[in-house]
């Protein structure tokens, strides 16, 4: 049976008004895939899966929120969109306004921004400028550009999106047929992590599941501020995704991980690269680096023993690899050049 998309499936627990002409790529029902080789070089007893975001159509969880925000824009008579982004939301933005027509405008930090992701949004018709500045910075611009135009923001400030992000969480737990023991996932604007605990919220709510998850965030130790508890100027990190330094969800964030009795933890950006490796060498995934976030996250409370035998834990990967090629090549060896010649390819192989 072919997938309908996110709005058609889980459309009775979406506020989105009536009869609505839907802006789709089909995006949802990503894999929940078990990680028993990863969890095994992490040292970790617990049940470990991997919510494979990248293979949404634009090769992230955005577009559940943007299929949502656009369908939602052309409802109310938008013909442009507008967002800051440090890839993801502008590859989306850009991805689902050319399907439903209407224009797109985005603001990225200049130098920032993943070649896959820029591509995208280029290859959408988006028109694109990068600023001297920061997401953060980029975010202010687009706030005031909206207050002065007749243009709608779709960074995840917009409600809309965190109703389609928070489908994720119900996918969990259609397939677990439970909720989580621990959600990992890394956190820069905090839209997802807010809109995660939203879903399972509800989903507890309506009876579907009995229990909630911990919510472990995870933020880059150049970037962290919300484990710090104040917004930083400069934030720095390998994972650009999440080169952010003052989250506009702070409250959903703090929200989430209080009511849950979660965490929102650092890690290193070697740390991040570690696990970006090993993901990708024990279990065949590739995501890119703000993805690795959470299973670094993961890989610490398992070294400080705080993840219980047995538990389930879900680690979102939020972007596709193939996002960030610069980070894939440049963490990674080179191909051996060698002539056409059996011999010689057979010794450059090692067999
Ligand atoms: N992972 C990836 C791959 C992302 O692109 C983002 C955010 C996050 C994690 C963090 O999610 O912001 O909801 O806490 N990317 C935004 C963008 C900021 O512009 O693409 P968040």
């Amino acid at each position: 049976m072919r997938w309908p998309g996110i709005i058609a499936t889980y459309r009775p627990h979406l506020s989105l008004a009536g009869h609505v002409e839907v802006v789709t790529l089909h995006e949802g029902n990503t894999p929940l895939i078990e990680a028993p080789r990863l969890a095994a070089a992490l040292g970790v007893e617990a049940r470990v899966f991997l919510k494979c975001e990248g293979m949404n159509p634009t090769g992230s969880f955005k577009d559940r929120g943007m299929t949502v925000a656009i369908t939602a824009a052309r409802v109310e008579g938008a013909s442009s969109v507008i967002c800051a982004s440090t890839g993801n939301t502008s590859a989306s933005a850009a991805a689902y306004a050319a399907r439903a027509g209407l224009d797109a405008f985005v603001l990225i930090p200049k130098g920032k921004v993943a070649a896959g992701k820029l591509s995208q949004a280029v290859a959408h018709g988006a028109h694109v400028v990068a600023i001297d500045g920061n997401f953060d910075a980029a975010l202010d611009l687009v706030r005031e550009i909206a207050t002065r135009r007749d243009i709608t923001i779709v960074n995840s400030t917009n409600p809309y999106r965190l109703e389609g992000q928070k489908t994720a969480a119900f996918e969990i737990c259609d397939v677990l047929g439970q909720a989580p023991d621990y959600h990992f996932l890394p956190v820069g604007n905090a839209g997802n992590i807010t809109a995660y605990w939203l879903g399972y919220r509800e989903y507890r709510q309506w009876g579907v599941v009995a229990s909630l998850p911990k919510m472990m965030g995870v933020q880059s130790a150049g970037a962290a501020p919300l484990v710090l508890g104040h917004p930083i100027d400069d934030p720095e990190t390998v994972a650009s995704a999440i080169r952010i330094g003052n989250p506009a969800s702070w409250d959903g964030a703090i929200n989430a991980r209080d009511g849950s009795g979660g965490v929102i933890a650092s890690v290193t950006d070697d740390e991040i690269l570690a696990a970006y490796r090993l993901l990708a060498s024990t279990e065949g995934v590739f995501a890119e680096p703000a993805s690795a976030a959470a299973v670094a996250g993961l890989a610490k409370h398992g070294r400080a023993r705080q993840i219980e035998e047995g538990a389930t834990v879900v680690c979102t990967l939020t972007g596709h690899g193939l996002k960030d090629p610069d980070t894939a090549t440049g963490v990674s060896a080179h191909p051996i050049n060698v002539a056409a010649d059996l011999g010689l390819v057979e010794a450059a192989l090692g067999i």
